[in-house]
């Protein structure tokens, strides 16, 4: 165990030497992190690798959460942590040990540079493929807060804040700094979810002028699905909410070879980690036959995010000239290749004999990576004047509109509230503007009136309840004078 007074920091500036925490993990974990270890300290890097558990063996010793106190104070202080993959158990309740050590450090940004490997070939190979992808990690859907809001509808909220947006969109203007890259494409949904996507779209446009360097522009989340198939060497950082960045990042890895191949970096402001997008592959593990190249990328992302940029390159050269040589591969390519299948160390090997000396122009001007911090404060933007102006409020039926609407307009007499149309999966039913037989038992009941008075709310929904059971109810508010609610399909 380290000193506990050393920090990243304090010691890299003491010393040149960074510390790492690394977890070498499960099934094939270890071998792989053995030879990204070796090949590392081979090309100069300056580490001091501070190994320990987690994952399987921890589970195994009665640690519940799969990674234990000691071991994530070692975590906290020394703050870069390089994973091997580390098995999602099965069968005895456990959570994901990944999951949890992103959640417990608020490692907000997922990083997943995308680039075209010599040697590996793929459809799209020779075309120059070199991106990416910035994934918001913690919000949007992935904040599971689900509710079945009738037998036959659920409801997921999808939660994006201006906080999250901020520091997402930083980050990947970060990375293109320290990247040298010329251009950060935000992708979003904002032309159907105007509030939730387009406030990242929003917060994109504010924050780009203060990087006058990078250009900056929009994509649809689409397009950029079908961009990124067309004209995949046209894109550079892309920065995108939770779920759109899970399928895109996967789209994108499986451009360049797949999985497999494909290293990522988890960023919060206190912790990163670094490790394989591939699992532990328990079918090939402790044969000394697995393909380190993910975990060895991997690392390349960790030496650049320490400020070893040079080291870092080193490594990637060496990678590349062996997976391009083509003699000494693993057994996933050596059969494509028409090679004789190398062992883990063996490859690592070449590849330690491939390193060249670092080049002193990168060493020269490697910086680490700037994470970016965000005010803190729960509260973001902070309008002069708000106001309620009514409730939508859901309720349960067989409907139809054309009943359901007058029974409600009475509901509604005599408190003070007028019914001003209702909506059944989006779409406005109710006054009627199209025919609309596809309809569900759930019907939104927007109300507008003295809605910032509970009581009269409370009187309208007991009145309300001997029409209809409601399940879900939402306050409407206008934020200095504009809508902060969308309306419904066909709403005038
Ligand atoms: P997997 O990625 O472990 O394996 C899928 C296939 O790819 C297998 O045939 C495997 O042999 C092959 N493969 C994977 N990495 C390879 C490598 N470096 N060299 C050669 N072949 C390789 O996915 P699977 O089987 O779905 O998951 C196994 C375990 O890993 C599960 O417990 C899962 O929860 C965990 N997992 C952990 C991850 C992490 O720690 N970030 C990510 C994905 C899965």
């Amino acid at each position: 165990m380290p000193d506990s007074t050393l920090t990243a920091t304090s010691l890299s500036s003491r010393t040149g030497r960074v510390p790492v925490v690394v977890l070498p993990g499960d099934g094939i974990g270890p071998e792989v992190v053995r030879a990204t270890r070796r090949i590392v300290d081979a090309a100069g890097a300056r580490i001091d690798w501070h190994e320990a558990e987690a994952g399987a063996a921890s589970f195994a010793k009665g640690v519940a959460i799969g990674v234990s106190q000691e071991v994530l104070d070692l975590v906290a202080r020394i703050g870069v942590v390089l994973k091997g993959p580390l098995e999602t158990p099965v069968g005895f309740g456990g959570k994901s040990v990944n999951v949890t050590l992103r959640n417990l450090f608020e490692m907000f940004g997922n990083v997943r540079p995308v680039k075209e490997i010599p040697g590996i070939a793929t459809p799209f190979s020779g075309r120059g493929v070199d991106m990416i992808v910035v994934r918001e990690n913690v919000e949007d859907l992935y904040a599971g807060i689900e509710h079945m809001q009738t037998p036959g509808v659920a409801q997921s909220l999808k939660l994006v804040t201006q906080k999250g947006c901020d520091r997402i969109i930083r980050l990947a203007f970060e990375v293109a700094k320290s990247e040298g890259r010329k251009r950060v494409t935000v992708v979003t949904k904002a032309n159907i979810m105007k509030l939730s996507e387009g406030l990242m779209k929003r917060r994109f446009e504010a924050i780009a002028p203060e990087y006058p360097g990078i250009a900056a522009d929009h994509l649809i989340v689409d397009n950029a699905a079908h961009q990124m198939v067309i004209r995949p060497e046209k894109l550079d950082v892309l920065v995108t909410t939770n779920l759109f960045g899970d399928i895109l990042s996967d789209l994108a890895a499986g451009l360049v070879g797949g999985l497999g191949v494909a290293p990522s970096a988890n960023i919060g402001e206190r912790v990163s980690m670094f490790e394989a997008v591939h699992g532990s592959a328990p079918d090939i593990a402790g044969k000394n036959i697995a393909n380190p190249t993910a975990m060895l990328l991997a690392a390349t992302m960790m030496l650049r995010h320490v400020g070893q940029a040079a080291e870092a390159q080193a490594v990637e050269r060496a990678l590349f000239a062996v997976l391009k040589a083509g003699k000494t591969l693993t057994g996933d390519l050596a059969g494509r290749a028409g090679v004789k299948p190398s062992s883990t160390s063996a490859f690592a090997d070449a590849v330690i004999a491939a390193l060249d000396p670092v080049s002193p122009d990168v060493a020269a001007k490697a910086t680490a990576l700037a994470v970016p911090k965000v005010d803190p404060s729960p509260v973001a933007g902070t309008p002069k004047s708000r106001q309620v102006v009514g409730i939508d409020v859901f309720v349960e039926g067989v409907g139809p509109a054309e009943k359901l609407g007058p029974a409600m307009e009475a509901a509604a007499q005599g408190t003070g509230f007028t019914l001003k149309m209702i909506s059944n999966r989006g779409a406005q039913v109710y006054p009627a503007t199209a025919p609309l037989e596809d309809v569900v038992d759930h019907w939104r009941c927007r109300v507008l009136g003295p809605a910032q008075d509970d009581a009269k709310v409370a009187a309208l929904l007991a009145k309300v309840s001997a029409v209809r059971p409601w399940m879900h109810l939402e306050k409407l508010q206008d934020f200095d004078g504009a809508p902060a609610y969308s309306k419904a399909q066909g709403e005038a």
